[in-house]
């Protein structure tokens, strides 16, 4: 199963390279063999080498240049990253990403054979106009998008339920997975108000390939504890 930690803008250079090495130490010292991804604050990334796997939370589709305030493959590639977080509701609503600039990020470091964790999932509004016009928003989100790259993980995020401590059913989740299923054979991870006390029976759901933790994976003994539940479910 994929465990993934999103520290969004969160903790220091410092707190992030002590957080990578007790999950390192707790994977390690429990055998743990699931597949663990990490995704720093974009200052904190760093080389690393161990069973975690460190992505970044953002780039802009160039390999450096004139973006101000971006950073690009060049700057990337210094600490051996090779892994980044496409889509995420954060980027798509609160910076105002179009599907077209994901499109071009998610080319642009699908060419460079980086390991791509895209994220769809729909607003509160969309979700409330019913199942219908639901998975019709969330289609969209797969428009340019090539589901067939063989480095490609999934992550269905519904923006109402990040942060928010608000989920969706066990039942809603086995549902819109199956459908998202249908659409890439990628494996798919659920987000959305993960934590210690749900991860178990999300992680044990038909069709939940692993999770995306935000809030809750900067308290880093639970987010070991997630992967710890992972490995013994061992799906
Ligand atoms: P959350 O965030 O766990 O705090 O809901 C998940 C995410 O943003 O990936």
């Amino acid at each position: 199963m994929i465990i993934a930690a999103n520290l969004k803008t969160n903790l220091t250079r410092e707190k992030s390279v002590k957080y990578i090495k007790e999950v390192e130490n707790f994977l390690d010292k429990n055998s743990i063999s699931q597949e663990v991804l990490v995704f720093p604050a974009i200052s904190n990334l760093n080389r690393h080498s161990g069973r975690v796997t460190i992505g970044t939370q953002n780039a802009y589709p160039t390999i450096n240049g004139a973006f101000t305030g971006e950073i690009g493959y060049e700057q990337l590639e210094e600490f051996g990253i090779k892994t980044i977080l496409i889509g995420h509701s954060e980027r798509r609503h609160v910076i105002g990403e179009t599907q077209e600039m994901l499109v071009k990020k998610f080319d642009f470091y699908k060419e460079l054979g980086f390991k791509i964790i895209y994220c769809v999932g729909e607003p509160l509004e969309v979700r409330e106009a019913g199942h219908e016009k639901m998975m019709e928003y969330i289609s969209k989100q797969y428009a340019g998008i090539d589901v067939t790259y063989e480095n490609l993980i999934i992550a269905y995020e519904p923006v109402w339920a990040i942060g928010t401590g608000l989920t969706p059913t066990l039942e809603d989740i086995v549902a819109i997975h199956k459908e998202l299923k249908a659409k890439s054979s990628a494996p798919l991870l659920y987000g959305g108000s993960v934590k210690v006390t749900n991860a178990k029976e999300v992680l044990a759901l038909e069709g939940v390939d692993g999770i995306l933790v935000g809030s809750a994976a900067l308290y880093v003994e639970h987010f070991c504890t997630m992967c710890e539940y992972a490995e013994k479910l061992n799906k």
